[in-house]
């Protein structure tokens, strides 16, 4: 959703600005725009649509001199996609810019309590307030000023605050909502995340909800509410510009798609020592394990139908019982949680707000929590007792590709990590899942060519469907989940994914002549169930493209079209058959003449409820 960069250093700011939001296009928006300041005085220029726009209103920023400034996308909440709501927000004196990610939710009550003061609105969104309100307090200490605004602020927020009286630092905070601040030498910036600056700079410094930052041209300092200066930790970025370009491919899709052997590899690499699982990062013990009496899962998304495949696996190796529940249900369904209950929160950008709000509502409730994070220091990796990250790289497309099939990866190591520690399977069998799951990027790299052209193929055949089904049992039925919604997502077809012993109790009244159905027969023991579906369905009319593991090429006779897939243990099959679905998808989408990697509508982090 929305996103902040602003800088102040030697050289022009326009021009980086732009750079910059361009670099946070993929998070999703529908109007952009920068505030300037030069000799005193803060040029705005913003306006509705792509960013594109917005450099030629600016002549790719060369319009808008001067050395400090804030840059913003905005993706709609308070108020219409306009020129007039877009950031930033000016103060009614003009002193005051400021761009916001988040929401403000009594601003309503500070609108008019505002009003009463004499200033006047001029847009819908909730951020006006923000700017009149810190211009109210501002008597010549921008500090003093942010500290009293911030004090009256609810809901959550990162601003980017600009005033015409400091021409060589400008201030930020941040409440839930993520905000970093990168130091070079050229001069120093803030950005929602890492992708903006990774062409600048990879020192940053991660905020804590509250903690304000004046950066400066020479330098930042971080203070709290109390006006005391804090110290911070300077990270180092660990990749590089590279993973945030799209390096020859058509599509960031396309490409994360291609990345995803290295990406499961860097995932796998740190946690398998001498054919064990060992995962530093997380402090359950046995006793621990022993004490839980269930796991919930609570998502978003794919990353919810990764929790899928993650209840099918952690049950069959720990049999503790596991719930999945996406985090929006979850966080306003009176949930059974206790200190008895772990509950697994996974999240690629980490900073998902339903998700977040479910995470503090288990801990709240008293459970033990561990996160599945892709982007360090995020709000979730913050918030929860323990942390897997998930080293995927940064994931552009909005359709996520390399971090779910990281997330699974994940689930998979810790159900052997939690298997170990209780016993529940012999230490020969944890061995030899172990050494499956190390051979899985290979098996990947190995599908990878040949599954492109085949699906590629596959989509030039079926581009035109309307209303397919993708059905399954079992870990291909929780795959089919995944592989339905990539499909909708980014080629706007629709489509569902069903249990396919449950197609017959209503949805099969849907099937007719020529109805496309995907069967994924994956699941070995489940094959000849998958069989007798898809005759029920063919003999309706239905043409079926299957998927089946390469031990079962017979798949040929029953379906119409068959894609055979490598095999690896049934429990770690949805990594394999989820790639096809993946480049299905893409092709599908790409002969639709979509755009892949911004589908219409959605964002890649979604920061409100
Ligand atoms: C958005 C994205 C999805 C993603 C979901 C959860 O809806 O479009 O691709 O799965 O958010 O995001 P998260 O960052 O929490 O994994």
């Amino acid at each position: 959703m929305c996103g902040i960069v602003g800088f102040v250093g030697r050289a022009q700011a326009a021009p980086i600005l732009l750079d910059g939001l361009r670099r946070l296009e993929y998070r999703g928006y529908d109007s952009a725009g920068i505030a300037v300041e030069q000799a005193g005085e803060i040029r705005i220029v913003k306006t509705k649509g792509r960013i594109q726009c917005l450099a030629d209103l600016t002549g790719e920023g060369q319009k808008v001199p001067g050395t400090l400034g804030i840059g913003h996308t905005r993706w709609a909440t308070h108020g219409e996609p306009s020129d007039v709501n877009a950031h930033p927000h000016r103060s009614m004196s003009g002193k005051i810019a400021v761009v916001h990610n988040g929401i403000i939710e009594n601003y309503v009550e500070l609108r008019e309590y505002l009003q009463k003061k004499g200033y006047v609105f001029v847009s819908d969104t909730d951020t006006e307030v923000v700017a009149h309100l810190i211009d109210y307090y501002y008597k010549g200490d921008l500090l003093k000023a942010m500290i009293k605004a911030v004090n009256r602020l609810e809901g959550s927020y990162a601003l980017g605050v600009v005033c015409a009286d400091c021409p060589d630092q400008f201030a930020a905070v941040r409440k839930a909502s993520p905000l970093i601040v990168g130091l070079s030498e050229e001069g120093n910036f803030i950005a929602s995340d890492v992708t903006a600056l990774i062409s600048h700079t990879k020192r940053v410094m991660y905020l804590e909800d509250d903690e304000i930052v004046l950066v400066g041209r020479e330098g930042v300092r971080v203070y709290n509410m109390n006006e005391e200066e804090i110290e911070k930790e300077i990270s180092e970025v660990t990749w590089n510009i590279d993973a945030a370009e799209k390096g020859g491919y058509e599509h960031f899709m396309l490409k994360e798609i291609m990345e995803q052997p290295t990406a499961i590899r860097e995932t796998i690499r740190p946690r398998l020592k001498e054919g064990r699982v060992v995962l530093d990062d997380v402090c359950l013990t046995a006793e621990d394990l022993k004490g839980l009496r269930r796991i919930i899962i609570t998502a978003c998304g794919s990353a919810y139908h990764a929790g899928v495949v993650g209840k099918y696996v952690l049950e069959e190796l720990t049999r503790i019982p596991v719930e999945v529940d996406l985090a929006s249900e979850f966080r306003y369904r009176n949930p059974i949680v206790d200190d008895k209950t772990l509950v697994l929160i996974i999240s690629q950008s980490g900073e998902t707000a339903d998700t977040l709000a479910a995470l503090k509502e288990a801990r709240r409730r008293g459970a033990r929590t561990l996160s599945i994070v892709n982007v360090v220091g995020s709000a979730i990796a913050k918030e929860s007792d323990d942390v897997i990250y998930t080293w995927a790289g940064p994931e552009i497309a909005v359709a996520t590709t390399k971090a779910y099939s990281t997330q699974l990866i994940v689930l998979y190591l810790f159900a052997l990590y939690a298997a170990g520690l209780l016993g529940t399977r012999e230490e020969a069998e944890l061995r030899r899942l172990a050494a499956e799951l190390e051979s899985l990027p290979d098996k990947i790299e190995a599908l990878l060519p040949a599954c492109k052209p085949e699906m590629q193929r596959l989509a030039a055949i079926h581009y035109g469907a309307e209303n397919l089904f993708f059905i399954g049992r079992n870990l291909d039925y929780a795959a089919a989940l995944e592989g339905s919604l990539k499909l909708k997502e980014i080629s706007y077809i629709h489509s569902e994914a069903y249990a396919a012993g449950e197609l017959k109790h209503g949805t099969i009244s849907l099937i007719d002549q020529g109805r496309l159905v995907i069967a994924l027969c994956c699941q070995n023991a489940l094959f000849d169930k998958m069989r007798s579906n898809i005759r029920e369905v063919k003999a309706r009319g239905a043409v079926v493209m299957a998927l089946a593991s390469e031990s079962h090429p017979d798949i040929r006779e029953t379906a119409d079209q068959a894609v055979l897939v490598p095999e690896t243990d049934p429990l770690f099959m949805a990594s394999m058959e989820v790639v096809p679905l993946q480049l299905f998808a893409y092709y599908v989408a790409s002969a639709n003449g979509c755009d892949i990697d911004k589908p219409r509508n959605l964002a890649k982090s979604v920061t409100v409820e």
